[in-house]
């Protein structure tokens, strides 16, 4: 019998590293990546948080040896999450972070486009993202509103380049904007966590920003945040957002809904970012811990399936280190 003959078909195109450097070159760059910070008012040393190898909650002098540090790497993007130390139930005093925001924008001017978190739940007794009725089941939309919004002012009055809607109230996005407006801020961009799913993945985070919903009535945010199973309402968010005047959409966690971040990119024009959140970074870097993954290319190979799916911008607590790996990829 004669022997049947197998030649390539595929494998052709995979022979060589430059051949496949020419067909699969990597397609993301340092430039759409945003580095989350961290600073905890009154903080005396920096805090490490469980599980998220090499970020900590930054004081407030150790955030500039951190943003050196990323301007070094090419990375001059950053979201930052101010951790007030007064927690209250109504009546926010947002000064920690306005005075934070300023004294950096002062400090690095236009060499750093920053982006500030908008939400209660680091200002919260309750650890929920907005405020609680006075039963403490319900979490209040238009109380919440008006105090999101008052804070995105205060933000934006304090030089922050973006707001950072992540609360999930209804209707945050157009009283923001309209706020801004009325203010002559109309230079300061929106970016809304306009499909933010009620995940068991923030769990590092939530350590680090003492955001942990600890209301016995009210156990978790499934009121307010879209459903981690379903997906049902994610476009709609994102057009309502789009409409309401957000100026980049986001979805997030990243990894689990690669689905929505392409629909989401089909249906509209907007920049859409993906925050890659704690616990998927951690999930990484615990096992790149324990050397079962190559930390650098299991990031790097995440993130080209982000872009795939249709990210612009990339929100991971590794972007510090992106241009480096990017540059020593092999192929
Ligand atoms: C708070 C907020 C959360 C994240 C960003 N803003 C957590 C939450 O909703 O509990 C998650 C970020 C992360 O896990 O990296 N509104
Ligand atoms: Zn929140």
């Amino acid at each position: 019998m004669e022997k049947e003959i197998f030649p390539l078909t595929h494998r052709r195109l995979r022979s060589g590293r430059l051949i496949r450097e020419l067909v699969n070159p990597l397609r993301i760059s340092h430039k759409s990546f945003i580095q989350p910070l961290f600073v905890e008012q009154g903080l005396p040393q920096p805090r490490e948080i469980t599980g998220m190898n090499g970020i900590v909650v930054e004081t407030t002098h150790t955030i500039l040896e951190n943003i050196e540090h990323n301007l070094k790497q090419g990375i001059n993007k950053f979201l930052l999450f101010p951790v007030p130390s007064k927690k209250s139930r109504h009546s926010f005093d947002f000064s920690f972070a306005a005075d934070l925001v300023f004294s950096l924008k002062q400090k690095y001017k236009n060499e750093i486009w920053l982006a500030t978190d908008v939400c209660l739940c680091s200002y919260t007794e309750s650890g929920h993202c907005g405020i609680l009725n006075l039963t403490g089941d319900a979490v209040l939309n238009q109380d919440s509103v008006e105090e999101l919004s008052r804070y995105a002012l205060q933000l934006a009055q304090a030089g922050a380049d973006c707001v950072a809607p992540s609360d999930m109230m209804d209707g945050r996005v157009r009283a923001i904007r309209n706020r801004l407006n009325q203010n002559a801020l109309e230079a300061t961009t929106i970016m809304s966590y306009s499909a933010k799913f009620s995940s068991q993945w923030y769990g590092p985070f939530r350590d680090a920003c003492h955001s942990t919903p600890n209301s016995i009535v009210l156990k978790d945010r499934k009121s307010y945040q879209l459903s981690a199973i379903g997906s049902s309402d994610a476009i709609s968010c994102a057009k309502r957002d789009e409409e309401e005047g957000a100026d980049i959409l986001m979805v997030k966690p990243a990894s689990n809904n690669t689905d929505i971040i392409q629909s989401i990119k089909q249906i509209s024009n907007k920049p859409l970012a993906v925050y890659h959140v704690s616990g998927e970074y951690a999930a990484i870097e615990l096992m790149a811990g324990q050397g079962l993954v190559d930390r650098a290319k299991a990031h790097l190979e995440l993130w080209s399936a982000l872009d795939r799916s249709g990210a612009d911008i990339i929100i991971s607590y590794a972007a510090t280190q992106s241009k480096t790996w990017i540059e020593n990829f092999e192929y």
